[in-house]
C-alpha cells in the first residue's frame, strides 16, 4: 500500500464521519459520500470530532472531499460502509456501479446481516463484516462525538489479506482495527447490547440516564434473555464485549441501581451527551434499524422453533412510534412488554 492509499466513506453520518475523520486527521485521503443535509454543514464549518475523554479535532472544510454520490470518486483502496441497515442494499448497488471489481468494502454497521446484504448487491466487490464498539452521536451539524468506550477501543473486522496493511493506518489514527477469522461471535455480542437501542429510543432519555433506571434495565434484560436462548439453540456463542460475560448480563441488569452502578462502572462510562442513533431516528422520523436488531433475534428464534415475544413487542412499539410518538416511563414499557 502506498502512502496515499485512499479510503471512501459510504454514508457520511455519525460513524462514517467519525472513523473517516480520524483516518483523514492521520493523513489518509478520505472521500465522504453522504447526503446534502450532512455535507452542507461540513462544507460550511468543516468536521469537528470530540470525545468523552476531552479530545477535540477540527478538519477544515477545504480539506474535505465531499460527494453526494460514489460515481466519479477517486478509486478507493478501502470503502467503509456506514449507512443504516435499511440503506445497505441501495448503497451496495451504488458502490457496485461506481467501483472497480475487487474493491474492498468493510461494513461498519450494527446487526449481523449487512455485509451479506451488501455483498449480494455488489457481487464483484469484496465485502467484509466489521464492528464498531463505541457510540458516536451528531451533537450539531458537522460535530460528531464519541460518547462511550475507552480511548483506543478497537474496531473489529473479518480478517483479509487486503485489510492487513490498513491496520497500521487505523492504529495511527487512534481507532485500532483488530482482525478476526470469524466475526459472527463479535457481531452477536454487539447485537445483544444493541437490543437496548429500542428501549433507549422509547424512553426518550439519554443513554446513561436510561440505564440508571431499573425498570428500563429489566426490559433490556428480557430482550437479552430471549436472544441468549435463541443463540444457544443455534449453537452461537456471543463474544464478551463488557467486563461481564453475556450470560451474566440479564442478572446484572436486574440488580438494584446502587449495585448495578458498582458492578457496571465500566459499562456506565458514558457521557451525558450519548444517545443511541435509534433515538435520533425516531425523533427525526427516519426509518430505524429495529428489524436488523430485535428483528434478527425474532428470526433466529423462529428458525429454531422458538418465539421471542418481547423482541416482537418492542419491535411493534418502535414501528408504531410515528403514529404514537410518546416516550414511555420504565414502568409503562415493562407493562407494554409484559416483563
Ligand atoms: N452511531 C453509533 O453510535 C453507531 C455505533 C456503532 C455502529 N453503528 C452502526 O453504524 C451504521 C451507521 O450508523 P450512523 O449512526 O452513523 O448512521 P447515520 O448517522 O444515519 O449515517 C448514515 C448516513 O448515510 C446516509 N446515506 C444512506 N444511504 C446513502 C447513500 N446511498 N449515499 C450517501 N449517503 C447515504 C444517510 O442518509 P439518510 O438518512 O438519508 O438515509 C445518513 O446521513 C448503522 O448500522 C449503525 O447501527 C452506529
Amino acid at each position: 500500500m502506498t502512502q496515499t492509499a485512499p479510503a471512501l466513506v459510504m454514508g457520511a453520518g455519525a460513524v462514517g464521519c467519525w472513523i473517516g475523520g480520524c483516518l483523514q486527521a492521520a493523513g489518509v485521503p478520505v472521500t465522504f459520500v453522504g447526503r446534502a443535509r450532512v455535507l452542507d454543514a461540513l462544507r460550511r464549518d468543516g468536521l469537528q470530532l470530540t470525545d468523552l475523554d476531552g479530545a477535540a479535532r477540527h478538519l477544515p472544510a477545504r480539506t474535505l472531499d465531499l460527494r453526494e454520490s460514489a460515481d466519479g470518486a477517486p478509486a478507493p483502496a478501502l470503502v467503509l460502509l456506514c449507512v443504516k441497515s435499511g440503506a445497505t442494499a441501495s448503497a451496495g448497488a451504488e458502490l457496485a456501479r461506481a467501483l472497480p471489481p475487487g474493491t474492498l468494502v468493510v461494513s461498519m454497521q450494527n446487526g449481523v446481516s449487512n455485509a451479506a446484504v451488501a455483498q449480494a448487491a455488489a457481487p464483484a466487490l469484496t465485502v467484509l463484516p466489521g464492528m464498531v464498539p463505541f457510540n458516536v452521536a451528531e451533537l450539531a451539524p458537522g460535530h460528531y462525538h464519541r460518547g462511550t468506550g475507552a480511548t483506543g477501543a478497537a474496531l473489529a473486522a473479518q480478517d483479509h489479506a487486503l485489510l492487513r496493511p490498513w491496520q497500521a493506518r487505523f492504529g495511527a489514527a487512534g481507532v485500532p482495527l483488530q482482525l478476526h477469522a470469524d466475526l459472527a461471535s463479535l457481531q452477536w455480542g454487539k447485537l445483544l447490547l444493541n437490543l437496548n437501542n429500542a428501549v433507549n429510543a422509547l424512553s426518550g432519555l439519554p443513554l446513561r440516564a436510561q440505564l440508571l433506571q431499573r425498570d428500563y434495565r429489566a426490559c433490556m434484560a428480557a430482550l437479552i434473555d430471549e436472544a441468549l436462548a435463541a443463540l444457544r439453540a443455534a449453537g452461537i456463542a456471543p463474544a464478551k464485549l463488557t467486563p461481564l460475560p453475556p450470560a451474566a448480563l440479564p442478572g446484572a441488569l436486574r440488580l438494584p441501581t446502587m449495585l448495578f452502578r458498582v458492578l457496571a462502572a465500566r459499562l456506565l462510562r458514558i457521557d451525558a451527551k450519548a444517545r443511541t442513533s435509534m433515538a435520533d431516528d425516531l425523533v427525526h422520523g427516519r426509518a430505524t434499524e429495529i428489524d436488523a436488531l430485535c428483528g434478527e433475534v425474532v428470526r433466529l428464534a423462529r428458525r429454531h422453533g422458538m418465539a421471542a415475544p418481547v423482541n416482537e413487542r418492542i419491535s411493534a412499539l418502535v414501528r408504531a412510534w410515528p403514529a404514537d410518538p410518546r416516550p414511555r416511563s420504565g414502568a409503562e414499557l415493562r407493562a407494554a412488554l409484559g416483563v
